[in-house]
């Protein structure tokens, strides 16, 4: 049986990593300023992840939610204290997607509607209505193309005001830094406005904070440079650092009841146990503030440099846009075969950087001194 042949590959294979590095099966060191899409956080392989990894495979990988789980009730309190959610709920699934997919039908049981605002250029994942609420008509089948939907421009908040104001709208779901969109960032303004409108007609407001959250921004939480408090937070990606988990930060207005959702894998001991572990790093390295710190520095440094090609750098912490005068087909091909680094893109122009928290001010250099090389 062959792959069902969706992604197009670089000609590598990656067998090991440690800290920010990746290795191929032919010795070849990469720095990885991609994280594998925005997914390790901790950096690869850190110890004591690995660790506490191993310790828990030994006593047990998994039972069901059919039983008490100590390490979910840990985790949701580690998580609340690290983020300043204390009085959230919290409920665990997979994947990004199915953490979009839980909040909008959580939203629709709220306050009974089924109408949906999302942004121009969101990305909110493949599934059925993570997909309906993403901007790409390419990858809508007609089964998921249900007219749920109004799109509209990020950061136009009369435009959202107005439709709001309709009195049918059940939720907005927000990027407050759009990945795949291209690093666009929601202003203070547009998502206070957003808070309002909501909590004037009976909306609920989810962040998707799969790609721009959990520490990438230099705030726990990108919305958290905003001053607002979603109904809703979607996590993913990096909360278990390449284990398969994801998370939905639910506010005491939701009152569960038994059956309302439900998982067979989500909140497993192991996938428990990976989201302590990079707790734990996280509060032990400070990876939230060296994200702030070296993005921002990163950032500086790529503005100062006056690079040829380069004609914006936008974003917070370690989530950074490099927007370019052409494709960036050839510059990030050369950044992986010639220099050895990997990163991200979005759209056609923009390279996109979503390194592990844990990169240093030297890795950064490196990165700006190769990619001189590449533009030159
Ligand atoms: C902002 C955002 N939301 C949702 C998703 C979907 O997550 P997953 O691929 O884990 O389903 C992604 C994945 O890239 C994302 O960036």
């Amino acid at each position: 049986m062959k792959l069902f042949d969706v992604y197009p590959l670089f000609d590598v294979n990656i067998v090991k990593g440690k800290g920010c590095r990746v290795w191929d099966d032919k010795g070849q060191e990469y720095l990885d300023l991609y994280g594998g899409h925005a997914v390790i956080s901790i950096g690869h392989c850190h110890p004591h992840y690995i660790e506490m990894m191993t310790d828990q495979l030994n006593k047990l990988g998994f039972y069901s939610n059919s039983v008490i789980n100590k390490l979910q009730v840990q985790l949701a309190e580690r998580l609340g204290k690290i983020s300043g959610y204390e009085e959230y709920q919290f409920f665990l699934i997979n994947s990004g997607a199915e953490a979009n997919e839980n909040a909008l039908k959580l939203a629709s049981f709220y306050n009974g509607r089924t109408r949906v605002l999302s942004s121009e250029k969101a990305f909110h994942g493949r599934t059925s209505l993570a997909v309906e609420v993403t901007n790409n008509p390419k990858i809508i089948a007609p089964i998921n193309d249900n007219g749920h939907v109004t799109y509209l421009p990020l950061n136009d908040l009369e435009a959202w005001e107005k439709e709001i104001a309709k009195g049918d709208v059940c939720a907005v779901i927000i990027e407050c830094i759009q990945g795949v969109g291209g690093i666009r960032m929601a202003t203070k303004e547009f998502m206070q406005g957003l808070r309002k409108a909501c909590d004037k007609y009976n909306t609920v407001l989810i962040c998707d904070e799969i790609q721009c959250g959990y520490g990438r921004s230099g705030k726990f939480f990108a919305h958290q440079y905003l001053d607002i408090k979603p109904d809703l937070i979607s996590v993913a990606k990096g909360i278990g650092n390449g284990f398969p988990m994801a998370g939905l930060l639910i506010s005491p207005k939701f009152t569960p009841t038994y059956g309302q959702l439900g998982t067979t894998f989500g909140g497993n001991h192991l996938a428990c146990t990976a989201a302590l572990a990079v707790i734990d790093v996280m509060e032990k390295e400070n990876l939230v503030k060296n994200a702030g710190e070296i993005g921002n520095y990163l950032m500086q440094q790529l503005k100062e440099a006056n690079l040829p090609h380069v004609v914006d750098v936008r974003g917070q912490g370690l989530m950074i846009g490099i927007e370019l005068d052409c494709p960036y087909k050839e510059i990030r091909n050369k950044l992986v075969f010639e220099q050895h680094i990997f990163t991200g893109c979005s759209g056609t122009n923009v390279l996109r950087l979503l390194p592990p928290l844990c990169l240093t001010k030297a890795e950064a250099d490196e990165f700006i001194a190769k990619f001189k090389k590449v533009l030159a």
